[in-house]
């Protein structure tokens, strides 16, 4: 491409019936990227990458993957992608080395290139040492691991994630991190991750694309993305008060210039607030109510603060729930959440 893009999408949209599940996205992903998808569940993120990789057909709209259509053109698109869905695909009864056989023997590869390249990609994930073991006895973070580089057996130019890091505990979440970074930067794969963890989009994506409700309702670096709060008259704020009552907190969530208002543990509040005069605004109503501050710290935003500031919801208030995601407004907070574009 000469653009430099890779994957290009215009006004992709997908309906269930009635429902809009990807509601006509349109963005482009460069060689070489590192792209997330990040958004709560039920935010349409996986029916977004499996149009992308061929196992969907778009209501609307279009995408192409090298050049080639996703619908016109699925067969070439599918040559130069991999895909790794949710689900764990690996057979804990056969060592890695054997399930890399079976799962590179459904592409065509001479045997002789197979066999180099499974050692290759044992060597990329550190499993070189455990080739010969059952992956049954391997730890969750491991047999990501060889989730993930099953799908790189045919040496694809773009790799599709759909939330690797689910279920994972830190130290393998890390691992997987690190993984996908570094096949990016030794191979130059162009990475396509969804997840609904800020710390994956923070620490990995080179841009990232902020879903809800099937819209991209942002999209730029981590970096530009907070200053869309630290640019403004937005700040956020960690409050601490020893005795910390519901009516204090109802009080604080009712001022004007409060956007969200958390309760973090039994003394403290996190707080996105604009304007000149939130901080007096916000002692004013604590004294009111006899509360007594220990502490008011003005932080740097996160992610999570940007996400709850463009949509006035939180991620996790629906990503920790296995239901999906309410149409409508869900948990809101004090003040209308402002939105951006
Ligand atoms: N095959 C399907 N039939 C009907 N609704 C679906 C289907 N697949 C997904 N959905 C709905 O579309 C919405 C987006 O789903 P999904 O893309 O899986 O979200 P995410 O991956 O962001 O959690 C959800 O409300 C989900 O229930
Ligand atoms: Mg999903």
């Amino acid at each position: 491409m000469d653009n430099g893009n890779i994957i290009e999408v215009k006004n992709l949209t997908k309906m269930f019936g009635k429902f809009t599940a990807v509601d006509d996205i349109s963005f482009d992903v460069k060689k070489g990227e590192i792209f997330g998808l990040l958004g709560p569940n039920g935010a349409g993120k996986s029916t977004t990458l499996r149009m992308l990789s061929t196992l969907s057909r778009p209501t609307k709209g279009t995408a192409t993957v090298g050049g080639y259509d996703t619908v016109k053109n699925d067969t070439e698109v599918r040559k130069l992608i991999g895909i790794v869905s949710e689900k764990m695909i690996i057979y804990n009864r056969l060592t890695a080395r054997e399930n890399l056989w079976f799962f590179g023997s459904l592409f065509n590869i001479p045997k002789d290139t197979l066999t180099k390249r499974i050692d290759e990609l044992l060597e990329l994930v550190q499993l070189t040492k455990w080739k010969n073991a059952q992956v049954g006895t391997f730890s969750t973070g491991m047999r990501q691991r060889m989730n993930v580089v099953r799908a790189l057996l045919n040496m694809p130019q773009v790799l599709f994630l759909d939330e690797p890091t689910l279920g994972l505990d830190p130290q393998s979440s890390v691992e997987i991190r690190d993984f996908i970074k570094k096949l990016n930067q030794e191979q130059g794969t162009t990475v396509i991750i969804t997840t609904h963890m800020m710390v994956d989009a923070d620490l990995l994506c080179d841009r990232i694309a902020i879903v809800d409700h099937g819209k991209i309702i942002a999209l730029d670096t981590s970096t530009n993305l907070k200053k869309i709060i630290s640019g403004g008259d937005t700040m956020i704020i960690k409050l601490e008060i020893a005795n910390l009552t519901p009516d204090l907190i109802a009080s604080v969530k009712a001022l004007k210039c409060a956007d969200a208002v958390t309760q973090e543990n039994s003394t403290r509040l996190h707080l996105i607030v604009h304007g000149e005069e939130a901080f007096d605004n916000i002692i004013d109503a604590v004294r009111e109510k006899n509360g007594k501050i220990t502490t008011m710290e003005n932080l740097q935003p996160s992610l999570e603060d940007v996400f709850l500031h463009i949509t006035g919801h939180e991620v996790r208030d629906s990503a920790d729930q296995k239901i999906p995601m309410q149409q409508g407004p869900g948990r809101r907070f004090g003040g209308a959440p402002r939105r951006v574009r």
